[in-house]
């Protein structure tokens, strides 16, 4: 995917991946429309986006229409990347319906809705870029809902993968390892287990801009390598 010009949705665009993402991307020549819940800071964080919008995925109607608004301001869309997320911890025993919902909502049903909104919407070629995790391959005790959310997002990726081929639409599936993002803070739910050193956020955001103009599909943790790999 060519990224210069490139009519680019980011939904999550002010997350401790999505910012950098989002810069990135602006500093690549995309033209890129931001989300996030409250939008009044995006400009801030991310200098040179054409349009903000609100959206808070909980929403799967107001997920959709952000999607067109997002296509109508930027008249079409050549990529859709999906940076949003939540987590959650704590034991299966201990499971609250209410956590389980909402990590479902926000880290399933969420992404899923913006991918099928897309696609009224993508050039071709296109591309969609969303942001899975290393759990979708090894899922870890203690976070059994979040990583069921993320085992999936990949299924459903692969699976629209197969779909769209003939549409010239690509879909990178992104499965990082631990990043110091603060996200594992703001878990709405439980205490995360000891994590490892995170991974450099730049250099996966370096990575993530590498797999989008190679049109790879999947950027993923090879224990092999002990590294990130694009295929
Ligand atoms: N950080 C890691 O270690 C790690 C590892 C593997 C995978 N990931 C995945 O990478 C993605 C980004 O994570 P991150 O580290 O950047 O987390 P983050 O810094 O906490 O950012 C989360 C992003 O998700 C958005 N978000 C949260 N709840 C939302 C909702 N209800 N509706 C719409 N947007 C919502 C936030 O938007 P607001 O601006 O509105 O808050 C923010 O942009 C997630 O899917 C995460 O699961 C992260």
């Amino acid at each position: 995917m060519e990224l210069e010009g490139a009519r680019t949705l980011v939904v999550g665009a002010g997350g401790g991946v999505g910012a950098p993402l989002s810069r990135a991307l602006v500093e690549a020549g995309a033209r890129v429309v931001g989300t996030g819940r409250d939008p009044g800071s995006l400009d801030e964080r991310v200098p040179g986006l054409e349009a903000v919008l609100a959206l808070d995925l909980l929403d799967v109607t107001a997920a959709r229409a952000a999607v067109d608004e997002a296509a109508e301001r930027l008249g079409g869309l050549d990529v859709v990347v999906v940076a949003s997320g939540i987590a959650g911890f704590g034991a299966v025993e201990e499971l609250d319906d209410a956590v389980a919902e909402q990590l479902v909502a926000v880290d399933l049903l969420g992404p899923m809705t913006v991918c099928s909104a897309a696609l009224a919407h993508l050039a071709d070629p296109g591309q969609l870029v969303v942001l899975s995790a290393i759990l979708a391959d090894q899922p870890m005790a203690g976070m059994a809902a979040y990583s069921a959310t993320k085992a999936g997002l990949s299924g459903f990726l692969q699976a629209l993968r197969k779909e769209v081929r003939r549409r010239h639409v690509g879909v990178l599936d992104v499965r990082p390892p631990h990043m110091e993002t603060g996200l594992a803070d703001r878990a709405i739910a439980g205490e995360p287990p000891r994590m490892p050193a995170g991974y450099d956020v730049d250099a996966f955001v370096e990575l993530v801009l590498r797999g989008m103009r190679e049109d790879s599909s999947e950027l993923v943790w090879d224990p092999r390598e002990k590294g990130l790999v694009l295929r």
